[in-house]
């Protein structure tokens, strides 16, 4: 497989600073130390502080004329207006970080795995990657948009690389996610967020997602989360993506719209070197695995499978299976 790496002129230059990295490795998001923006840009926010200052301005006038429904009505406006944007800030901030650390860590990295962040920006998502693959690449591509992300770089990306102590397994690519500069089979997992949606004809979202199918290896896997991402389900499957799931994310994603959220899709890609083996037991019962690993021991053999998005290890004492031709693997009957 090919490995990234190779991209000489697009990479951070490979800088450590501080050393260490004292922000935990997996198991939570952990305390960031980047800056990350404000997705939307600053006219997302501007619009929030406009309307307060407006909203603002017609209490000050409606005290100011003795007018207490005009006030009153305005005061609530304002309050709301408020809560919107503080919910706002939350989601494309720790709102984002919480819920993707989850979905980093429900994939069980092993930590020496290449991740590819379509649509990157300043690196929030790139780099919570990055804490968990000690041995592994992140890659961020990306086209840096500003009106996308508040101060949008790919030197804000760099960075944030060195912020969080994680710049030796950064790679950051000028790259635009319908043509992405990748060979197929490339990346473990795939992982995209708010990004896509940005692409405005359907055919060229489309056209992302194959990139994004295309550059995942076989048995790789894609989580992609997105303002409805559920229509990126069929694109996916016409991709040849097995396991495509739909999941709303909860309120940390609703950006201060009550009721609003995005989604998540979740597909992976099928193993062409992996294909199913037929276990067969003593008592003739079939079983059809897609196995990824074999382990012989003294108990017999320890067959790791993929079912669906886990691995399962199926434990077969000596001489009970045999394993078909696909594996040119015995059991030892
Ligand atoms: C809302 S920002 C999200 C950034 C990052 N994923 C995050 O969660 O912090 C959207 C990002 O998509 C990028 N983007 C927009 N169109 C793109 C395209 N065609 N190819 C690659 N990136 C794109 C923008 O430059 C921007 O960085």
């Amino acid at each position: 497989m090919h490995r990234p790496g190779g991209w000489a002129c697009c990479q951070t230059g490979e800088v450590e600073l501080g050393g260490t990295d004292t922000v935990r490795e997996s198991g939570g998001p952990g305390r960031s130390r980047g800056r990350y923006g404000i997705d939307g840009g600053i006219a997302a926010a501007a619009v929030f502080g406009l309307a307060e200052a407006a909203l603002t301005a017609t209490v000050a006038w409606a005290v100011h004329r003795r007018k207490p429904g005009i006030g009153g009505l305005a005061a609530a406006a304002g309050v709301t207006v408020a809560a919107s944007g503080a919910g706002y800030l939350y989601s494309t901030g720790r709102g984002k970080l919480a819920v993707w650390a989850e979905l980093l860590d429900d994939l069980g990295l092993h930590g020496d795995e290449h991740v590819l962040d379509i649509g990157c920006g300043r690196g929030a998502v790139l780099m919570l990657a990055a804490r968990r693959l000690p041995a592994g690449r992140a890659v961020g591509a990306d086209v840096w948009r500003r009106r996308d992300q508040s101060g949008n770089s790919r030197a804000a990306a760099e960075r944030n690389a060195i912020r969080e102590g994680v710049s030796g397994r950064v790679e950051l690519v000028d790259a635009d996610a319908r043509d992405l500069p990748f060979p197929a089979d490339s990346f473990d997992v795939v992982v995209s967020n708010l990004a896509i949606h940005n692409i405005r004809a359907a055919e060229e979202r489309a056209q992302a997602l194959r990139e994004a199918v295309r550059v995942l290896r076989p048995g790789g896997r894609l989580r992609i989360v997105d303002d409805a991402a559920g229509q990126y389900a069929p694109v996916l499957q016409d991709a040849g993506c097995a396991g495509v799931a739909v999941q709303p994310l909860g309120w940390r994603t609703s950006f201060g719209i009550p009721g609003h959220h995005l989604t998540l899709v979740t597909a992976s890609k099928p193993s062409s070197q992996s294909p199913p083996v037929r276990l067969r037991s003593r008592r003739g019962a079939v079983a059809l695995q897609t196995p990824i690993r074999l382990t012989a021991g003294p108990q017999g053999l320890a067959v790791c499978c993929r079912e669906g998005e886990k691995e399962i290890v199926l434990l077969l004492p000596a001489r009970v299976g045999t394993f078909g031709p696909a594996l040119g693997h015995d059991a030892g009957r």
